[in-house]
């Protein structure tokens, strides 16, 4: 165990994990930007959003942009690990400055009161027709989750009006229940988060108590697995993946079990979601379909990701395996992973959501 397991309860270095956390931000961009839309447009103007466990800031920067593109709002970042808070934090705070040097009539982050707005000439405001109108086309979420979107045009306008205020809380979610942190919240999200506490269920109903009443609570949990490498890549017993994966979810399990105080939830999210007394309970899944041949960012993710998987699964393969693992992920071998053009991701983001009385 090392130092920054302290913070959390399921002993993993989560500050040591911010490269690859970066990657999966940088793969999922496009399908973070849909999955906000979409949860933004169930919740009216000027919102509480909370991103709770916010890791690399992913999530957190496509909502402080929606925020932005939609009249601004109040984003809070609640995370364990201090170093994993300031990496969000930035994060988002990028965005929004990119979002903003875009819009230069649009209000700065710091300076709320500096909100003199010039008029959007035509040329700019066309831009943002298009660049709303393409959120839309990749946000069919907004459908699914039901409300009516404002529409093009209303994302057009306020596009250029949003101060976005970023709060940073450090928390362990686990011990203290999520109301006594912050102001009731209009959304609550956490991806890939409740699994890494104790007791999920107990962890659910800590969140929940931040909401309030008609709030959204939004988990990403709970995803298949994401396929990257052909079946037989040449070297090695054919199916090496498929190996891996389950040997990640031997591990997981071991996680989940090694916790102190563990607690089994022996259903699945919708009923975790009724059971803590949300309604209008339903989910959906994004497809992350990034066919072969990989770009850059593709070809990253797939190496950090299979580097990842391998970590985990060293007890649990077969020499062989662990000898040809050595080689993919050896840039100076010829039988590097980085130099494969039929690598490529093919996965699914999944949320289930449900709304507070
Ligand atoms: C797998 S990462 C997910 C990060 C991000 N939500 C994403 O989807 O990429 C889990 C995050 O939850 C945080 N975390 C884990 N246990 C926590 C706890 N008990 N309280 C608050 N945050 C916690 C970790 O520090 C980390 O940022």
């Amino acid at each position: 165990m090392t130092g920054m397991a302290a913070h959390t309860h399921d002993h993993i270095d989560w500050a040591e994990r911010i490269p690859a956390l970066r990657r999966a931000d940088e793969l999922h961009a496009a399908t973070h930007a849909g999955i906000a839309a979409g949860l933004v447009d169930r919740v009216g103007p000027q919102p509480v959003i909370v991103d709770v466990g916010s890791g690399a800031g992913g999530m957190s920067a496509a909502f402080a942009v929606e925020l932005a593109h939609r009249g601004g709002g109040t984003l809070v970042l609640v995370d364990a690990v201090p170093e994993l808070l300031e990496v969000a934090e930035a994060t988002a705070s990028a965005a929004i400055e990119r979002a903003n040097a875009k819009h230069p009539g649009r209000v700065d982050l710091e300076s709320p009161a500096a909100g003199t707005q010039r008029e959007p000439s035509a040329a700019q405001q066309q831009v943002e027709l298009e660049q709303a109108q393409a959120e839309l086309a990749g946000s069919a979420v907004a459908a699914t989750v039901g409300r009516a979107h404002p529409g093009p045009e209303a994302v057009s306008n306020a596009a250029f009006a949003g101060h976005v205020s970023i709060e940073s809380i450090r928390a362990d979610v686990a011990s203290v229940d999520l109301a006594q942190l912050l102001q009731p919240a209009d959304l609550v999200w956490a991806a890939s988060m409740v699994h890494h506490l104790p007791d999920q269920q107990a962890g659910i109903a800590g969140l929940v108590t931040a909401l309030k009443p008609g709030g959204t609570l939004a988990l990403a949990e709970g995803s298949p697995p994401t396929y990257c490498l052909p079946w037989d890549l040449g070297i090695g017993e054919p199916g090496l993946e498929r190996r891996l994966l389950a040997a990640r979810d031997h591990s997981f399990g071991e996680m989940r079990a090694g916790m102190p105080g563990s607690v089994r939830m022996p259903y699945g999210w919708y009923t975790a979601l009724r059971k803590a007394g949300l309604e209008q309970v339903g989910s959906f899944s994004r497809l992350v379909d990034l066919p072969a041949p990989p770009s850059e960012v593709v070809r990253n993710y797939v190496i950090e990701h299979i580097a990842w998987l391998a970590s985990d699964a060293d007890e649990l393969v077969t020499q062989e395996d662990r000898d040809v693992l050595r080689r993919l992920l050896d840039p100076a071998d010829p039988e590097y992973l980085g130099n494969r053009e039929d690598i490529y991701v093919l996965g699914t983001q999944t949320v289930h959501f449900g709304s507070r009385r």
